[in-house]
């Protein structure tokens, strides 16, 4: 709760969020029964097995800056959508034909375990289910004539709705994977304008998708959605930046990934472009612009600003 949280209880209250995340998730999972069992199993070790809960927290603390209501079902049929297609992306990431990793959120990857048809299909399935989930939204608030009130939420959901396929999509996050590949081995011959179009794509995105989308269900006005989005623009730039980091100097044991998988693929990266140190020091600097503007809404929410922060410092 946005009013209650004390900033030196920072890392006990994400905990909080995290496990809350996890509760609703393990509600919404399909049961693993009946013929196609193999693929349900695959969904639910994907989205289970762990994960830092960032993108469904950051649209709960969005959405908390402008309203203080905490039971809104159709804001947590978006968190689960969120997680289950940022978990899809990951798993086609893992696979062979793309970055070919064996380990994520410190277990085998999807392919490892089940193998890469059924790797392909769990993600697929995933991606089916985030929708029918987020599609769930409307259906949290049944019809009761027709008030200005229902019009207006209704409104507002096909809204959500439209940005979270559009940020998964090809001008989102699948378009900044297209990019991402067919830039691996290419050395410098990338230019820094495609670098940045493969950050805000493959990872932006989808914390775009986060915010903007927190933003809408709250009520934020236009102006204010937009500040929102731009915020998270930064901190996805910073944080796909920060990956980058922890690819070279992370610890596998932490980060639960292996460590110099971009180095293996020959990657596009910032820090092989721009080098370690400039690296950091432009995650730290994207930190404090996205806070800037953030500061800049009427209204706030201190728990999301210490969330944003301690991205700098992330070691996983
Ligand atoms: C990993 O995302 C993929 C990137 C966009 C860098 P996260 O670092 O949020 O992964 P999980 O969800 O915590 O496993
Ligand atoms: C992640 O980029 C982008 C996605 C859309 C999954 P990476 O390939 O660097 O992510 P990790 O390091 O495997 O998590
Ligand atoms: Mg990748
Ligand atoms: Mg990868
Ligand atoms: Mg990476």
């Amino acid at each position: 709760m946005a009013d209650m949280y004390e900033s030196a209880q920072f890392e006990e209250t994400l905990k909080a969020k995290q496990l809350e995340v996890e509760e609703l998730l393990k509600m919404a999972l399909p049961k693993e029964e009946d013929f196609q069992k193999t693929v349900l199993e695959a969904m639910n070790y994907s989205i289970l097995v762990g994960g830092k809960r960032l993108r469904p927290i950051l649209m709960q603390e969005t959405y908390h800056i402008f309203s203080q209501n905490e039971s809104d079902r159709a804001l947590m049929q978006f968190m689960l959508a969120l997680e289950m297609i940022h978990t899809y992306s990951l798993v086609h990431d893992d696979l062979p034909a793309m970055d070919n990793d064996m380990l994520r959120r410190g277990q085998p990857t999807t392919h490892a375990k089940y193998g890469e048809a059924m790797a392909i299909l769990a993600g697929d399935g995933l991606l089916n289910l985030a929708y029918e989930t987020a599609c769930g939204a409307f259906e949290m608030m049944p019809y009761r004539g027709d008030s200005g009130f229902f019009v207006e939420r209704h409104q507002r959901i096909a809204k959500a709705l439209k940005v979270l396929s559009r940020k998964a999509g090809v001008y989102g996050m699948i378009g900044g994977q297209v990019v991402d590949v067919e830039s691996e081995k290419r050395g410098d011959v990338i230019t820094p304008e495609k670098l940045d179009f493969i950050y805000r794509l493959k990872t932006g995105a989808l914390l775009e998708a986060a915010m903007v989308i927190g933003a809408q269900l709250g009520g934020a006005s236009e102006t204010e959605v937009t500040i929102v989005e731009s915020v998270a623009t930064k901190v996805g730039l910073a944080f796909q930046i920060q990956d980058d980091i922890l690819d070279v100097i992370g610890d596998t044991e932490i980060l639960g990934k292996p460590v110099g998988s971009d180095e293996k693929n020959e990657k596009a990266t910032y820090v092989a472009h721009y080098g370690l140190e400039a690296s950091k020091a432009k995650v730290a600097e994207l930190t404090e612009s996205a806070l800037g503007q953030l500061y800049r809404l009427p209204k706030h929410n201190r728990f999301l600003e210490d969330l944003i922060k301690s991205l700098v410092n992330r070691q996983k």
